[in-house]
Order: structure tokens, then C-alpha cells, then sequence
């Protein structure tokens, strides 16, 4: 196939101005470009050398034979880490993972693109994380967003899976635009944040490095840091292949006069979700979301902005956690009592 996708996303910057049936034929025309295209499975997939290099962890890193496959491992001397050797701004980036088996409790392994090292203070973030489990539950996939620092506000999501994790290898995505972030497993899109005004500089939007990492996280990543890393179980290995690097490669020196959009490499990127992926999406949420920001009334008395209010996943989580969004605003003030000793036999354990 060799259709270009047209980068829709880029240039179609809605405004009530608009006609509505405009929309409508530039949208649809989006969409076939895109589903001539295919998803992700035209694109090249890079070796690791080509692609990334050695982050940490010695040799818990181990490139496989064919070059394009990757063990990362923890054990109790260290976790180990793989990055990206370019930065990039915007582009469609991708790694199947199979992860490891049976107890995993403490044990996070991620996939993500960040500028922390580039922008100490205001830094951009976009993650994929899973959270080991204990013997017999399933991982959980996280997902996050920071933008310029908003490290105040974290924007989590997490879900469960119609698959296991550890049985075989799952793609998982990060498609960013200048509109819009939508992360994938396999070709389900799970979650797309739209970029709204009132953000500001919350959504991600300088160059960014690519991550894969495996790391010791007992102090939070399982009910809270109940269940810590079990190095009786080590070394737990991560397997990474079919790595996707398609963006818009940045050089580091000209930070400050970017100009991707005129790049070629930007153009051939998908750029959004059709009407039948949105179907699947809204379905999966419906079924594996777990936690989600906008809903948690407790820690954000007053949710960000780009929040919008979805009834089927407001119910959702109301019977997948009760505690948390369940029962109004009387459990958070019983548990945020605690503190005080008012309230104390309240307290939701
Ligand atoms: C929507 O996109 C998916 C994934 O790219 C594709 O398989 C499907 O055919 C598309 N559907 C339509 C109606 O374009
Ligand atoms: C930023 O700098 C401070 C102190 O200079 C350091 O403690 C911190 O770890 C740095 N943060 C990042 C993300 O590099
Ligand atoms: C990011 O933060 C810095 C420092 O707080 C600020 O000067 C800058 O305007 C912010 N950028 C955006 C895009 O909001």
C-alpha cells in the first residue's frame, strides 16, 4: 500500500466557525485515508541498534540473536533499561511485550516517553505502566500523561485485560499529535486525551525520548506497596520485540527551532481513531477501566478541566471500586478523617 496518509489531525484545527458538514466530509475523508493505510502494521519495524540503546542494568539487558528482540530483567542487584537514541516530536511509537509470570507483586515494568532528563522543572511525560500482581491476579496496565511539570497532576488510568500478559506478546502503542494522545493494545485503542485549551501546558509538547524499563516499585505498584518485589521468584524477565520508532526525530541542539510538521516523517503516521475503533474503545472501558482521575472526587476536589463525565464508565467504577467511586463524597471525608481521629471507624480497609 503505498498511500500517504494525510496528517488530519494537524490541520484540522476545529472552531465553532465551522460548518458542520464540512466536518463531517474532512472527517470521513480521514478515515479512509487511514483504513487504506492500515494501522500500525505498515510501518517499519527497527532492530534494537537501530533504534535504541542501553539505558541501565548491565547485563539484565540481553539483546536476543535475531537483533530484534529484548530481555530485560530484574533481580535483586538490579532492574535494566533500554532508550530511545533519538528524541522525537510526535509519531506512532510501538513495542510487543510479553511480561513475566506467576508472582509479580512490586515488580513495574514501563513503556514510555519522557524529556526529564533535557527539562528538569517542566518536563513531559507519556507512560504506559504495568503493575505486577500476586500469584493468581492479573496485571494491570497504567496509563499517564504529564506536561511542563505538571507533576501535581497526575493523570492516571488504569485497566484490566481481555488477555494474559505474560502468555504471549501484545503490541502497545503511543500515537501523540499536537491534537490529540491515544494508547493501544493491539489494535484497540483504550484511551485518547484531547488536547483542550484550558490545559495549557499539561499536554505533552516538547521532544521526548522513548523508554522501556523494569524496575523494583514494592513501595507502591500492588495495593499500595502491600505486596513488595519477592526475589525468591527472580530474576523477572521483561521480552520486548517489533519495535516501532516513527516520528519526528529532533536534534537535540536545535531545541529551540523545531519544525517538525514540514518534515516528511510526520505525514505517514495514523492520525486518530475511526467510528468502529471508538465503538471498541468505549466497549473495552466499559469492561477493564479500573481507576481513572476524572471520577476520583476524593484526591481532585476540583477535576482538571478536560475531564468530561461518561455515565457507563462513571457506573463501572462504581462497582469495580466502591470505595474509591462509590459512595459520594461521605467515604472520602471518612478517610481523609483519619488523620484527625474523627472518623476513625469509618475507615475503609
Ligand atoms: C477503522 O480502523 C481499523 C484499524 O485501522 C480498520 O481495521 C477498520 O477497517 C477501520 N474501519 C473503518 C470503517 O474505516
Ligand atoms: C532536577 O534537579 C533536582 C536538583 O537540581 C534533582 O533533585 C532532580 O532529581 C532533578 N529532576 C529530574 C527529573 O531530573
Ligand atoms: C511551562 O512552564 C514554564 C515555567 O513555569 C513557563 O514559563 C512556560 O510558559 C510554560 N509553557 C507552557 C507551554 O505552558
Amino acid at each position: 500500500m503505498h498511500l500517504r496518509v494525510v496528517p488530519c489531525a494537524q490541520q484540522y484545527q476545529p472552531t465553532r466557525t465551522k460548518m458542520e458538514i464540512f466536518n463531517l466530509i474532512f472527517i470521513l475523508l480521514c478515515s479512509v485515508f487511514v483504513s487504506a493505510h492500515g494501522f500500525s502494521r505498515n510501518l517499519p519495524i527497527l532492530s534494537f541498534d537501530e533504534g535504541y540503546s542501553h539505558l541501565f542494568g548491565d547485563n539484565n539487558l540481553i539483546v536476543l540473536k535475531d537483533g530484534k528482540s529484548v530481555h530485560l530483567s530484574l533481580d535483586e542487584r538490579t532492574g535494566s533499561g533500554f532508550e530511545s537514541q533519538d528524541l522525537y516530536l510526535h509519531g506512532f511509537f510501538s513495542a510487543s511485550i510479553k511480561l513475566p509470570a506467576d508472582y509479580t507483586a512490586g515488580v513495574v515494568v514501563a513503556f514510555y516517553m519522557s524529556n526529564g532528563d533535557t527539562y528538569n522543572k517542566t518536563h513531559d511525560e507519556i507512560d504506559f505502566e504495568f503493575l505486577g500482581n500476586i500469584r493468581g491476579k492479573e496485571w494491570r496496565i497504567q496509563t499517564n500523561i504529564y506536561g511542563n511539570g505538571s507533576t501535581n497532576i497526575g493523570r492516571e488510568e488504569r485497566y484490566g485485560l481481555w488477555f494474559d500478559p505474560c502468555e504471549d506478546f501484545h503490541q502497545y502503542s503511543i500515537l501523540w499529535t499536537s491534537t490529540s494522545i491515544i494508547f493501544y493494545v493491539d489494535d484497540v485503542a483504550i484511551r485518547e486525551i484531547k488536547r483542550t485549551e484550558s490545559m495549557g501546558g499539561d499536554f505533552p509538547s516538547k521532544p521526548m525520548t522513548l523508554y522501556a524499563t523494569i524496575w523494583d516499585a514494592s513501595e507502591w505498584a500492588t495495593n499500595g506497596g502491600k505486596y513488595k518485589v519477592n526475589y525468591k521468584y527472580a530474576p523477572y524477565v521483561a521480552e520486548f520485540s517489533d519495535f516501532v520508532l516513527h516520528g519526528c526525530t529532533v536534534d537535540p541542539t536545535e531545541l529551540s527551532s523545531i519544525n517538525c510538521e514540514a518534515r516528511k516523517s510526520s505525514d505517514s503516521i495514523p492520525i486518530g481513531i475511526n467510528a468502529s475503533q471508538r465503538v471498541k474503545m468505549e466497549n473495552f472501558r466499559k469492561k477493564y477501566l479500573q481507576y481513572s482521575y476524572c471520577y476520583d472526587n476524593g484526591r481532585y476536589k476540583k477535576l482538571p478541566s478536560e475531564c468530561v463525565f461518561n455515565a457507563k464508565e462513571a457506573e463501572r467504577l462504581k462497582r469495580f471500586d466502591p470505595v474509591t467511586f462509590g459512595g459520594g463524597r461521605s467515604h472520602h471525608h471518612r478517610r481523609h478523617a483519619n488523620g484527625n481521629g474523627k472518623g476513625k471507624r469509618h475507615v475503609a480497609i
